[in-house]
């Protein structure tokens, strides 16, 4: 591992930010005293909700971690789409007896304010997803003595970021579990996503900051392949969404291994920005007309899928999960980490011994 990162974590694995309840507070403390890095997910939390996770999570543990922000959009143009979206959706609202949100219920996600916070607490990395910050953001971050990463789904995109000043690009193959998390939402380029490996070997020849690798990864012997291909690190989703410290619900958890759920589909059904799910009823129906409009749409969409769950109906709920879902172990968070840990030493003697050379088993 390159030294930013290796001086603060001691295994190449990282949890990923999930928003929405997922990477709640004990999932990241099991996974930084495990030896990863754990991430807390700030996307669609209040600056205060964030702060009070953080504090949750300094008393859980003294190991490094991350907090994950989402970028602000730009103002979406078409709103009469978002309007033609509202009104095919109400036969949804009746049958869960609920009422569909307002698209209109926030924009910027409360980045200013949460941007304040993060550069008064010393949390160790701050992450951002939906586009890159501005140098002056990441400069003051850095100062104050962050570890700053940025996703990026192309080498154009890892290019800005390494531009812009941050420490590590997060490589975000198409395989990944929840949003892409594309600079850009360009309905255009739909169906133009790059898988991880390729992903890894782009990146790696445009910028020389560290990658970090997401997208699908289960098993140990993945990472290894990342860390091989030219990543740092791996960070993975999916994997410990199954975990019983995540926040997700029972039956997003149960969905993941459930024979009935046989593909994941990129989606804007829930959100208007594409984000891969379980294919279910939900996005079978909307998913081909849902506008491009985040995060109108996720507002819109919000109740609904509250609704759907408290029904025990997974056919309504938003199921992210990347194309390894069916891989997910029920293993408690910190054993999951040494589990991947020694699948990827295992991997990397075998490498070792395929080419001749003694492995070091890390
Ligand atoms: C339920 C869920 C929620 C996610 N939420 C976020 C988020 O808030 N911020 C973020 O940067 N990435 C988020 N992601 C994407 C992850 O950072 C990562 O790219 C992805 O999980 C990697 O693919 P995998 O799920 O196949 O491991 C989310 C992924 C999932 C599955």
């Amino acid at each position: 591992m390159s030294s930013a990162l290796t001086d603060l974590f001691p295994l190449p694995i990282v949890q990923a930010p999930m928003a929405g309840g997922v990477s709640v507070p004990q999932l990241a403390a099991a996974v930084s005293e495990a030896g990863g890095l754990g991430f807390l997910a700030a996307g669609y939390k209040t600056a205060d909700g964030m702060y009070e996770d953080i504090k949750q999570l300094r008393g859980a543990t003294n190991r490094p971690f991350g907090v994950n922000l989402f970028m602000p959009q730009p103002e979406y143009a078409d709103r009469s789409a978002v309007e033609v979206y509202a009104h095919q959706l109400a036969g949804e609202a009746s049958w869960y007896e609920t009422e569909l949100g307002d698209p209109d219920s926030g924009r910027d996600d409360g980045y200013d304010a949460k941007l304040a916070v993060l550069l008064d607490n010393p949390v160790p990395v701050v992450s951002f997803h939906f586009g890159c910050p501005t140098r002056d953001v990441l400069d003051s971050l850095s100062r104050a003595g962050r570890l700053t990463m940025v996703t990026a789904t192309t080498a154009e995109e890892a290019q800005a970021v390494q531009w812009a000043g941050a420490d590590v690009v997060i490589a975000q193959g198409i395989e990944a579990g929840g949003h892409q998390g594309t600079h850009r939402d360009n309905p255009e380029a739909d169906g133009s996503g790059i898988g991880l490996l390729s992903l890894i070997a782009q990146v790696r020849e445009t910028v020389q900051i560290p990658i970090v690798a997401a997208g699908g990864i289960m098993r140990g012997s993945q990472i290894a392949a990342a860390l091989a291909a030219g990543a740092s690190a791996a960070q993975l989703g999916t994997a410990f969404l199954a975990t019983p410290e995540s926040g997700a619900n029972a039956l997003h958890k149960q969905a993941l291994t459930n024979p009935l759920f046989v593909r994941t589909q990129l989606t804007r059904a829930f959100s208007g920005r594409p984000a891969r799910g379980l294919m279910n009823r939900f996005i079978r129906e909307h998913g081909p007309y849902a506008p491009a409009a985040y995060p109108d749409v996720h507002h819109l969409t919000s109740a609904l899928r509250k609704a759907a769950a408290k029904a025990g109906d997974a056919q309504g709920m938003a199921l992210w999960a990347g194309q390894g879902h069916r891989l997910a172990r029920e293993l408690p968070a910190g054993q999951l980490v040494e589990v991947l840990a020694a699948e990827l030493a295992a991997a990397r003697t075998a490498l070792a011994a395929h080419s001749g050379g003694g492995g070091t088993g890390r």
